[in-house]
């Protein structure tokens, strides 16, 4: 990390970010409320209330799902992944309150303690129609809460950046149970054909960006055809501005290629603090530095200077001519790699180490 680290404050743009999501969010609930007094005269407003934040939660799990994609597809979308974590917590604040007063609401009037209760009331398990889809919910709330209380930096550091990334990844089981929450719940209750329809499009769309973002990565990655010793060729020199990388999808990972005082040096895009985008950092006082919070690397090792320890992988790289190539397997976090120099010749330059 950088000496000068200083965590992103409230700046201004989030401060923008969250009272949007806020006002949001409000309007939502007074509407979906409101509307639903009239469409529904008889339900009361407990229950609009369970259903307009239950609905408000799925709807911004459903936008957090597409942002990931949305950014692989246009960059334009980035500042909506940088605030990414504000949407997850709100959207468990928000589930975790339809969960709360649902279980008040249905299961705190009996004499079974409430959470059993949710589990045995109805233990119709092997019926469809009738399956007790409350269960489900509230499986999907704990990942919801695993990844809410894991959000903050404190365990990103200790549980290290893959295992929270893959903890991370539980997202998208929490999402299928979910899915299977209110499906089977509209299959015994009334709920509108509206709800029903909404969450196909909403599971069409989600699964589309993934399909269509992770075909475009892999074209990307075709498109550059594995030359000499399994090297790809990644872009012309001049396509990367001086201090600054290009990023580019290789063997499946982002490799951020920065070129710097006449050579290029390749490191992984993913910053070890919060997974920050690297290579939309510049290279300031000879260190790579993360656009996020300004933790540093060397460009020739991906390791962060003295005193600080963390490490990122390597790549080997290329310069023939002016056409640069990676080779696509990563080293170990901190393996110093010679940086390849530009020339204008077009023969063969260098060579990195070749392993
Ligand atoms: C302890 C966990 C949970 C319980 C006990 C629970 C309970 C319920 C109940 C009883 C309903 C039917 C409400 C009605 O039709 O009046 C419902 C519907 C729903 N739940 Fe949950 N739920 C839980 C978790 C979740 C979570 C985590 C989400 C989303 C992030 C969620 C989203 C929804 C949605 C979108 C509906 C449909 C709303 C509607 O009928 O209009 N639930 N849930
Ligand atoms: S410094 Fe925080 S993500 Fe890179």
């Amino acid at each position: 990390m950088s000496v000068s680290y200083q965590a992103v404050g409230w700046n201004r743009t989030k401060k923008l970010y969250d009272a949007i999501l806020v006002a949001g969010l409000l309007v939502y609930l007074g509407l979906f409320v409101g509307f639903g007094s009239v469409v529904h005269p008889n339900a009361t407003a407990e229950t609009l209330l369970i259903r307009g934040l239950g609905t408000a939660a799925l709807l911004l799990l459903h936008i957090i799902l597409c942002i990931g994609p949305l950014c692989r597809l246009d960059r334009r979308f980035l500042p909506l992944l940088y605030n990414r974590r504000h949407l997850g917590v709100t959207m468990f604040v928000l589930a975790l309150a339809h969960g709360t007063f649902s279980i008040v609401q249905f299961h705190a009037l009996g004499n079974v303690n409430p959470l059993l209760s949710l589990f045995v009331s109805n233990t119709r398990y092997t019926s469809l129609p009738d399956f007790p889809f409350q269960a489900l919910g509230f499986l999907a709330l704990l990942i919801l809460f695993l990844m809410a209380a894991t959000s903050h930096d404190f365990w990103l550091h200790n549980l290290t950046a893959p295992v929270w990334k893959r903890l991370h990844m539980m997202v998208y089981a929490a999402y299928g149970l979910l899915v299977a929450h209110v499906t089977l719940g509209a299959l015994q209750s009334e709920t509108s054909p509206l709800l029903a329809g909404l969450l196909c499009v909403g599971l069409t769309v989600v699964t589309a960006l993934h399909i269509v973002s992770a075909i475009a990565e892999r074209n990307r990655d075709v498109a550059r055809c594995p030359e000499a010793d399994g090297y790809v060729a990644v872009g012309e020199v001049g396509q990367i501005p001086e201090k600054r990388a290009c990023v580019v999808s290789c063997g499946g990972e982002r490799v951020a290629i920065f070129r710097y005082d006449g050579k290029i040096s390749a490191i992984s895009n993913v910053c070890q603090h919060q997974n920050g985008p690297l290579g939309e950092g510049k290279i300031v006082d000879g260190c790579i530095t993360c656009p996020w919070h300004g933790y540093q690397y060397l460009p020739d090792s991906g390791a962060s200077p003295p005193p600080f320890t963390e490490k990122v992988p390597t790549y080997r790289t290329l310069v023939v001519g002016t056409q640069v190539y990676v080779h696509p397997s990563p080293l170990p976090p901190g393996t110093r790699v010679e940086p390849s120099p530009i020339v204008a010749e077009s023969k063969v330059v260098n060579h990195a180490q070749r392993v």
